[in-house]
């Protein structure tokens, strides 16, 4: 299902606290980062905070900038992103600042919540999404219904903690503020649990006056048909590597990447690489792995080409070789066309054999540009 780009973002003590447990919020981010953030805000379709963080601290959630509101505006967009909240008791103050302040509001919540959402006669939309808050079911709302690309989540913890245990977050802007909290029951940034992230990919590091920021993303391969947000990660890396084939008259070129469970990268692999003027680049990444591999049954394989099912080249075809390897999940860009083999179709080979595949047809034209002679 299409979800929104999800970008958390959150500022944290060194000690790893969102906030102290004083009656006023704590500045973390020193002024130049509070404009790095606004900045963020103005880049995004919407914003959406819990309703313990509204309770907390009561915030307005703006764009401040004047100039930015009008670089929004003459884009055809409002001047301030939706503002969105989710709660499971719907009990909220309806004179809080974040209901009269900026653009549109929408409270996500519960069918018990909406109820007594209602009942205060809230100024927002209420939508609730049964009877628990489903994060895919509303995620997928603000997608489809509301047509939000990009959604920033600006916490507190316990959002950020689901939104990254679900697998559902697609990058983590974190502040570090150079002080400490040092109270135990202090609100943390994340809490206990299992992890659906994988060790975090660092893709930027930057000094904002005595704060860094650092920006994350997660690397762990989805579950089963579901993609994670990693997923496209990788398979555009394949898709990138299909770029590296020498070009062929008589064979497509392909990129592959075989990921662990954790987000490791075990090898990659491209058509023809090495100097073999035959080698598939499924076949290429699963034979720099030990067979023996227990990551192997675990792993993700993400290729540009989906998986071959016939060759005069070699033996096996790739989606047998993936089968043999173990692998039970595949995720790609591009069904095969019947340029040199007629009616094709290695997905339904590895389905039929219980893998689950995945196509992400937004990568096609991507998988397809190193191969347009052959089209
Ligand atoms: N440093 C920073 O960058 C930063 C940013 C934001 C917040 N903060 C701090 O974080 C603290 C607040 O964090 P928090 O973790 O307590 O609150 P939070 O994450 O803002 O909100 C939690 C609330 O959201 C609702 N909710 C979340 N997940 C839900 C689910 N799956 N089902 C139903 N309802 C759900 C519940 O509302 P109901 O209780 O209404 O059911 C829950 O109590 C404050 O101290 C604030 O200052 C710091
Ligand atoms: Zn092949």
């Amino acid at each position: 299902m299409p979800h929104p780009y999800v970008l958390l973002s959150a500022a944290v003590s060194l000690d790893g606290y969102l906030d102290d447990t004083g009656p006023d919020r704590l500045l973390l981010s020193s002024p130049a980062d509070f404009d790095r953030v606004d900045e963020v805000r103005a880049s995004v379709d919407a914003i959406l905070i819990g309703a313990g963080t509204i309770r907390a601290d009561n915030p307005r959630l703006l764009v401040n900038s004047e100039a930015r509101r009008a670089a929004r505006v003459a884009a055809g967009k409002p001047p301030y992103p939706l503002k969105v909240t989710v709660s499971g008791s719907g009990d909220l103050d309806p004179s809080a600042n974040f209901w009269h302040t900026g653009g549109e509001k929408l409270l996500c919540t519960t069918d018990k919540g909406a109820e007594r959402a209602r009942s205060l006669g809230l100024a927002a939309d209420v939508i609730s999404l049964g009877p628990e808050l489903d994060w895919h079911r509303l995620l997928e709302h603000l997608h489809e219904e509301r047509g939000v690309d990009r959604l920033m989540v600006e916490g507190g913890g316990r959002v950020h903690t689901q939104l990254l245990q679900q697998g559902l977050a697609d990058e983590l802007q974190l502040v570090l503020a150079p002080l400490f909290v040092g109270t135990p029951d202090a609100p943390r940034l994340f809490g206990p649990g299992t992890y659906q992230a994988g060790r975090l990919r660092l893709v930027e590091s930057r000094r904002i006056e005595d704060v860094v920021l650092m920006r994350y993303e997660p690397t762990a391969p989805g579950t089963g048909v579901q993609a994670s947000p990693a997923d496209r990660h990788w398979l555009s890396l394949a898709c990138e590597l299909a770029t590296l084939c020498p070009p062929s008259e008589t064979a497509f070129s392909v990129g592959a990447v075989v990921v662990a469970a954790d987000g490791t990268e075990l090898a990659r692999g491209h058509s023809r690489e090495a100097g073999d003027p035959v080698v598939h680049a499924e076949e290429a990444a699963l034979a720099k792995i030990g067979p023996a591999d227990p990551r192997l049954a675990t792993a993700t394989v993400y290729t540009s080409l989906e998986p071959c099912t016939r060759r005069a080249s070699r033996p096996f075809p790739c989606a047998r070789l993936i089968l043999d390897a173990g692998v039970r999940r595949v995720v790609t860009a591009w069904r095969e066309p019947d340029t040199f083999v007629a009616g094709a179709d290695g997905t339904g080979l590895l389905t039929g054999a219980g893998v689950n595949v995945v196509v992400l047809g937004e990568y096609e034209d991507r998988a397809k540009a190193p191969n347009r002679h052959l089209l």
